[in-house]
């Protein structure tokens, strides 16, 4: 996707083809700044304190970070210690073992003197395809796009979001937002309802950003709308991402993403999923009691950050010194909730036999 006219992808080789670097986007969206992450222990921060983040960007980020491990030590202790460092920054989005998983998979048989360069090729290739999966959930997900746009021509289509799965979540192109960038390219008027995502605002701060960086035309709504939106047929449809879909298509996002879900059952709103497949975890069947749910400092609910009107970026206490606060990072969305899922294969339903459809070699 483009910044300012210039091509980017959300993480890519340094010039010195052993760093690697990034978009912080704890800064955004004041601020639009390039880390470098040299380390193992560099690359564990970003994926910790959220410099990075988004179920695919999280998976790419640790895979580079194995790189980053080996070219420091390439024994296979080393190996084995970054597997673990990296797989305890965060729990809930699957691809962080999958993609791990993946780089152990492919290094551990190889003689510490080939790692290295193995390393950063298979990270590589962890990026390319998150890249090409991405692009053909778009594709495929514009269809119901261009589907909903022919029942009422001429007309905006109103598509709802929540958190960011879009490019910012992953190496490029997104995957709630791939079919939306799709379908403005192939002309489809489009309004995309951004949910503010409290508490870490990652639509108002990241979507929000994102989407007027390709201006595509959109509304930041607290998370309290999006059901008076659908009650007033302000929603055509709901596509949300996932960090971790099990066998049985529940399916695991950022906290919200089940009471939209609720909203749009009730008001017979199509409620999709973009996913690729590694984001699915063939291991489980119950979303609600077998994912784990991060949680994250009570501080994300208490305090707020943003820019002043003199540009400087500050954060302020919002509520009463001696109230308590949890902050739970996901929910898990039932299948029964959800309308279909959009893999780079295809849409399936979102149950076993569906997923299975699409993933024979599953069975
Ligand atoms: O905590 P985050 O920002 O890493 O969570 C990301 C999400 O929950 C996104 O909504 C997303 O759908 C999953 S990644 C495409």
């Amino acid at each position: 996707m483009k910044i300012n006219g210039v091509p980017y992808r959300t993480i890519w080789p340094a010039a010195d083809g052993r760093a690697v670097e990034i978009i912080d986007q704890t800064r955004l969206p004041h601020a639009f700044a390039v880390v470098s992450l040299h380390t193992l222990a560099d690359a564990a921060y970003a994926i910790r304190a959220m410099l990075v983040r988004g179920a695919p960007l999280i998976g790419a980020t640790a895979a580079y970070g194995m790189a980053l491990a080996m070219a420091e030590d390439a024994s296979d202790a080393a190996l084995d210690d970054a597997y673990d460092r990296l797989l305890e920054t965060r729990p809930t989005a699957v691809n962080l073992r999958w993609a791990l998983e993946r780089m152990r998979a492919h290094l551990a048989p190889l003689p510490p003197s080939s790692r290295v360069g193995a390393a950063y090729a298979e990270a590589a290739a962890v990026a390319d395809e998150d890249v090409a999966i991405n692009r053909a959930i778009g594709e495929h997900g514009a269809r119901l796009i261009q589907a909903i746009a022919a029942r009422k021509p001429g007309q905006v289509v109103n598509v709802l979001t929540h958190c960011n799965a879009g490019w910012l979540a992953t190496v490029d192109w997104g995957t709630a937002l791939a079919p939306v960038y799709v379908a403005a390219e192939q002309g489809v008027p489009l309004h995309v309802w951004v949910d503010e995502t409290r508490p870490r605002n990652q639509g108002a701060s990241l979507t929000a950003w994102e989407l007027n960086s390709h201006g595509i035309p959109h509304t930041v709504v607290v998370d309290n709308v999006g059901g008076h939106l659908m009650q007033h047929g302000q929603v055509d449809l709901c596509i949300v991402g996932t960090d971790r879909t099990t066998a049985t298509g529940d399916v695991c996002n950022k906290i919200g993403t089940y009471l939209k879900a609720l909203a749009a059952h009730d008001n017979g709103v199509p409620f999709y999923v973009g996913l690729p497949s590694p984001t699915i975890d063939w291991r489980i069947s119950d979303g609600v009691r077998e994912i784990p749910i991060e949680e994250r400092d009570a501080a994300e609910v208490t305090d707020m950050t943003g820019r002043t009107a003199d540009g400087r970026i500050e954060t302020v206490r919002i509520t009463p010194a001696g109230s308590g606060a949890v902050n739970y990072g996901f929910d898990v969305t039932p299948a029964r909730l959800v309308t279909g899922l959009i893999t780079e294969r295809g849409v399936c339903p979102a149950n076993r036999d569906g997923l299975l459809g699409l993933f024979p070699e599953r069975r």
